[in-house]
């Protein structure tokens, strides 16, 4: 569910028009409805509410400062990959004993920041990442917090890039090594064991794999509880899937029901890590027609957005629906919706029966909310495309459009070029 649709043949975000919006910031445009994320946080607030939880956004779907802080004041704590969105989930007002701190790669001065920022855990992947935590706790004098994400070699049903619980990804720990790794754990002086991490994908669109996943974890957490293993915080991770075409994705509740049936009598407080499902359909990408034009066997739509706007469709082969700002009686065509970019891989759509769209229209690309800006970037030097968050009849700029000087920012000439 989200707050975009038409009133009459014009589409608004929330109760204001699209239209002025593309007046006012230009395009391409990202614009988030606040209603639709609050809406979203609360469903997963509310199908877990009588069992101790922490949600945890995972700040890598949208880190923009606006939709963290937002989220904060909701109540929510925070998901991490980076000591970048550790600095920046700190900087919109998000606790740090609500923040957990995953991935594969964690450096050292990220390992130290953490550590002295006080956040609930890490989310360990290998045993040399274990040691090393050990170690720089260990010169600060203090104990790290952590969790050992454990691979329950589950397979999610989603696209092989963002599968991560199979035995072939690179994630977490294999689950039967764990018992042996948070035994080591616990010898650790400067280790402080609180729980049990697993994430196994993302956009899975079904119930079953958490549940087959979950009660794997349980078989694990019962044999660490049986050697003294104190386990407080399941962390369950994120993934559940949305809605971007023809997926019928389990609402919250439906997901919190299945899990809360294995979970009864348990003591934990269970961590959620969702990205998706909070902010997903709560963003839409505009962009404007810039020219139509006939191809040998196909029509293109050549739009201002490019797959560095938007790279789910380039990278994932993602589906994303693409409707006019503007409604309007028009035949229908298949099409090609492409991007300025020297690609042939710049597509945000491919043989998409739509409205034949005229140049100089708008266009929405829909369910943009999630991994749109975050994994934007500037190739071909383009400038990254302005945000902005609706509520209600208000709308306010949280990301200046890029300018041309922002692209060399940063940059500088070596001396024996500047003769
Ligand atoms: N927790 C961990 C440890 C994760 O790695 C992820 C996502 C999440 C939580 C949040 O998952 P979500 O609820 O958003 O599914 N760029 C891809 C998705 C990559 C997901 C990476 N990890 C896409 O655009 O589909």
């Amino acid at each position: 569910m989200h707050y975009f649709r038409y009133i009459g043949n014009e589409l608004y975000a929330e109760e204001v028009p699209v239209n002025d919006l593309i007046r006012t910031y230009g395009t391409p445009l990202y614009v988030y409805s606040y209603r639709t994320l609050e809406r979203h946080y609360r469903a997963y607030a509310d199908a877990f509410k009588d069992f101790p939880h922490i949600i945890c956004y995972a700040a890598k779907a949208n880190s923009n400062g606006a939709i963290l802080r937002a989220l904060g004041r909701l109540g929510s704590g925070a998901d991490v990959v980076s000591a970048g969105e550790l600095y920046r989930v700190l900087k919109a007002g998000i606790p740090a004993r609500k923040i957990v701190y995953a991935g594969v790669g964690k450096t050292d001065e990220e390992i130290t920041y953490a550590i002295k920022k006080g956040i609930l855990m890490f989310n360990i992947e290998s045993d040399q990442e274990l040691f090393r935590i050990n170690e720089l706790a260990g010169s600060l004098s203090r104990r790290a917090p952590i969790a050992l994400r454990i691979n329950p070699d589950i397979d999610p049903e989603t696209h092989p890039y963002i599968s991560t619980g199979l035995k072939k990804n690179k994630f977490g720990i294999p689950i039967e090594d764990a018992l042996q790794y948070y035994r080591e754990a616990k010898r650790m002086k400067n280790i402080r064991i609180m729980g049990v991490h697993k994430h196994i994908g993302s956009q899975i669109t079904q119930v079953r794999p958490f549940v087959d996943a979950l009660e794997r974890v349980l078989v694990l957490v019962d044999s660490l509880m049986a050697e003294g293993i104190d386990i407080r915080y399941l962390d369950l991770g994120g993934g559940l899937g949305i809605r971007y075409n023809e997926e019928d994705p389990p609402h919250p509740r439906e997901f919190a029901r299945a899990l809360k049936k294995l979970l009864r009598k348990r003591t934990f407080t269970i961590i959620l890590e969702p990205g998706r499902s909070i902010i997903g359909n709560a963003g839409i990408l505009l962009t404007k027609v810039l020219y139509t034009k006939k191809g040998v066997d196909r029509e293109f739509l050549i739009v201002d957005a490019a797959m560095n706007d938007l790279m789910r469709p380039t990278l994932y082969d993602a589906y994303h629906h693409i409707i006019p700002v503007q409604k309007r009686r028009r035949r229908k065509t298949v099409a090609d919706v492409v991007g300025p970019i020297c690609e042939s891989g710049d597509f945000l759509a491919r043989q998409r029966e739509m409205p034949a769209v005229r140049q100089g229209e708008y266009l929405a690309v829909m369910s943009a909310g999630a991994y749109g800006f975050s994994m934007s970037s500037n190739y071909n030097s383009r400038p990254r495309p302005a945000e902005v968050l609706v509520n209600g009849k208000d709308h306010y700029l949280i990301r200046k459009r890029e300018t041309m000087r922002d692209l060399m920012r940063g940059e500088a000439i070596p001396e024996f070029l500047r003769k």
